[in-house]
């Protein structure tokens, strides 16, 4: 099963996407994590890509296309994978299609994660992710059992940098003009399904299963 998640920031790509993950054992591919990672590692491209997130733009084309095109190449990626966050303009979507001919695959669902402004403020002001293992919380909707501890490994919780109110006002206006295009270009191709992403997390992930087993 080849996916992809489209939404604005603070939709739940990433939530949903780890929940997908798990459940068919196909990787998620974030390329905001890969950017990140790469921030953190003082990587050559880390180094290129930090100005462009810290102001909440997109970093260049070129550059998340070769991390996608690189990763796709994995044996990992065989059963399948989940993009997260890419293509996120109209010359990434071209570019994926040229890669995934070239490796003889396609993608078979493109689900839309739908949330209003004002929601998806709330939801990334509260983010908080896990310094050590990436696990995801939020403070009001998701909260941890011990506050600023993840569940799951003990590690610190941290706020992103770029998910201060100012940088992510930008964020959504980037989405708006550079990213929301590709919901016609995938209904064009009758690939697109939108799923509205207010709600529970679990119930959310059952309407995409639903989707998704339908039409497997
Ligand atoms: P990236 O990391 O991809 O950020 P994003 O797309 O802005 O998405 P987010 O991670 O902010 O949100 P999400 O939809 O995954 O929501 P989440 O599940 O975390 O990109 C960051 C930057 O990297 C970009 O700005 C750009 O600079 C660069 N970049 C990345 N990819 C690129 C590309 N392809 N091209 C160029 N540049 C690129 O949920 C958000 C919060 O809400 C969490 O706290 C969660 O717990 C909570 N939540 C989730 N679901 C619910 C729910 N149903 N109810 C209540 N709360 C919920």
């Amino acid at each position: 099963m080849n996916l992809i998640f489209l939404g604005p920031p603070g939709a739940g790509k990433g939530t949903q996407a780890k929940l997908l993950s798990a459940r068919y054992e196909i990787p998620q591919i974030s390329t905001g994590d890969i950017l990140r990672a790469s921030v953190r590692e003082q990587t050559p491209m880390g180094s290129r890509a930090k100005s462009y997130m810290d102001s909440g733009s997109l970093v260049p084309d070129e550059v998340v296309v070769g991390i996608v095109e690189e990763r796709l190449q994995k044996e990992d990626c065989k059963k399948g994978f989940i993009l997260d966050g890419f293509p996120r303009t109209i010359a990434q979507a071209d570019s994926l299609k040229v890669t995934l001919d070239s490796i003889g695959k396609n993608i078979q669902h493109v689900i839309s994660i739908a949330v209003d402004n004002e929601e998806l403020l709330t939801r990334i002001t509260g983010r908080r992710t896990c310094e050590k293992c990436g696990k995801g919380y939020h403070v009001s909707f998701d909260p941890p059992k011990t506050q600023g501890k993840c569940d799951v490994c003990g590690g610190d919780l941290c706020q992103r940098d770029d998910d201060k109110e100012e940088t992510m006002r930008k964020r959504l206006t980037v989405y708006d003009l550079q990213t929301e295009p590709l919901i016609e270009y995938y209904s064009k191709q009758s690939l697109l399904r939108t799923v509205p992403g207010t709600g529970s997390i679990e119930d959310i992930q059952k309407s995409i299963v639903k989707i998704l087993e339908a039409t497997a």
